[in-house]
């Protein structure tokens, strides 16, 4: 560890600090920071669920965004500029092919192509998601991550894409948090299409990793190498040490987390969740675990926070609640626990990967707008990096392979449903001119990348 005080406007560590290849990053997603309307986009269920309204804090949505479709050249001199390795981005399913299937948006396509080539150019890594969320809404009327044949569909999508990118991305993920794709969506109704259905549920559960497979495997096809499986995690505490609470929790740590890696490297999905959605899965889901566990070559994890959980008392599964925790919270509301992030490094690498390289994918938190004079200020995020870089530098320690950390977010964007209040950006973002503003993290991450 360096010598530099833990100040807290600085990042505490340099490169010298974690093993040669290892790489830094941010992250960010299509529907967050392009703008829908731009391009020859095709309208996504996100259009329709925040032009719903109840959906989203102010009716806020992504037609804008941060307009990164037009400025991504100063978007990525902003990468660049602070010394980071790779960029996880994504690809819109909506602008690529407005219609779901069939015919590309030549427009799209040249788009990502120009994007691509502005990172080799800079000499920045790109990390590519397929899927961060914006499903063409002509595939959410036939019933989105409900029909089986999204599998297919997706599987079709992946092709396009890869034989128009394939041959210059770094990594490649199909999907970006199965978890908020199905539960999150399905089950709790928080994100589009904003269902409430238990049936819906179990069948977005299971065709979110069929899809994944699939898109697996039709990227092997095309000779495309670097393919992940990313991850969201939430550490599930119970809230009490009642035989009940810790049953609770541990099902929430099924439903959130080993779902969906119990899929893809156990070929089984966890039996105490299988009791709620058993009845509600689709007919034969088991025969699609070859599919599913086609192999990978990373894990990414996304981490933010750890939840208290607790019987909720309805006796109807999951039959649990969130219970309010006492550690220091992020304007999300979320706690701050990075103990929970060495928790995931370790059990992803002990119980499942064993072995294949792991990145943090996302991690990062919302803070207040704090812009002033031209600065913005911005101590707790730093130290918030700092603790969790501690974790991954202890987990290196430990043997674990940590390839990667990749910061949410490069710029202050679209929050989904909760719009653009929750600023989770290294960079300001000014949303009535759009002008960026590099944040005190931001010009701290750059001084720890470049020294040592
Ligand atoms: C993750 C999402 C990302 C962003 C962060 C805060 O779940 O992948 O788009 O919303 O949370």
């Amino acid at each position: 560890m360096a010598e530099r005080q833990a100040a807290r406007d600085v990042i505490d560590y340099t490169r010298s600090d974690f093993p040669p290849d290892f790489q830094f990053g941010v992250a960010a997603s299509s529907y967050q920071i392009e703008g829908s309307r731009f391009g020859g986009c095709g309208t996504s269920h996100w259009d329709t669920f925040a032009a719903t309204p109840g959906n989203t804090a102010r009716g806020e949505d992504g037609s804008v965004a941060c307009d990164h479709y037009h400025r991504w050249p100063r978007d990525l001199d902003l990468v660049s500029g602070a010394g980071l390795d790779c960029y996880r981005f994504s690809i819109s399913w909506a602008r690529v092919l407005p219609e779901g299937t069939g015919k590309p948006n030549a427009e799209g396509l040249d788009f990502y192509d120009r994007l691509v080539d502005g990172m080799l150019e800079r000499g920045i890594k790109p990390f590519a998601t397929l899927y961060h969320w914006d499903l063409p809404a002509p595939l959410a009327d036939l019933g989105g991550w409900r029909n089986r044949d999204i599998a297919s569909w997706f599987a079709d999508y992946t092709e396009v894409v890869g034989r128009r990118l394939g041959d210059r991305l770094a990594a490649t993920a199909p999907i970006n948090e199965p978890w908020c794709v199905a539960w999150l969506s399905h089950f709790m109704g928080h994100h589009a299409p904003g269902l409430r259905d238990i049936r819906a549920t179990a069948r977005a559960m299971h065709h979110v990793l069929l899809a994944h497979g699939r898109s697996i495997e039709a990227m092997r096809a095309l000779g495309m190498r670097n393919l992940g499986l990313v991850t969201n995690f939430e550490y599930a505490a119970p809230a009490d040490d009642s035989t009940e609470a810790k049953a609770a929790a541990h099902l929430y740590d099924g439903i959130y987390n080993r779902w969906f890696l119990d899929g893809v490297f156990k070929k089984a999905y966890p039996s105490e969740v299988l009791a709620g959605l058993g009845p509600h899965m689709p007919e034969g889901y088991e025969d699609d675990f070859d599919v599913i566990a086609t192999p990978v070559d990373w894990v990414g994890i996304n981490y933010y926070t750890r939840k208290l959980i607790a019987p909720d008392g309805t006796g109807q599964f999951p039959a649990l609640k969130e219970v309010e925790g006492p550690l220091p919270k992020t304007l999300m509301d979320w706690e701050i626990y990075p103990e929970g992030l060495a928790f995931f490094m370790r059990r992803v690498h002990q119980d499942y990967a064993k072995g294949l390289p792991i990145y943090v994918t996302e991690n990062g938190m919302a803070s207040p707008d704090r812009l002033a004079g031209g600065k913005a200020d911005d101590p707790d995020r730093i130290e918030f990096l700092n603790r969790h870089l501690a974790q991954v530098r202890r987990a290196i320690e430990e043997g674990i392979p940590i390839k990667g950390y990749i910061v949410w977010s490069l710029l202050d964007n679209y929050e989904w449903a909760l719009g653009y209040e929750k600023r989770f950006g290294l960079v300001h973002v000014d949303f009535e001119t759009l002008e960026r503003t590099p944040k005190a993290s931001w010009h701290a991450l750059k001084g720890a990348l470049a020294a040592g």
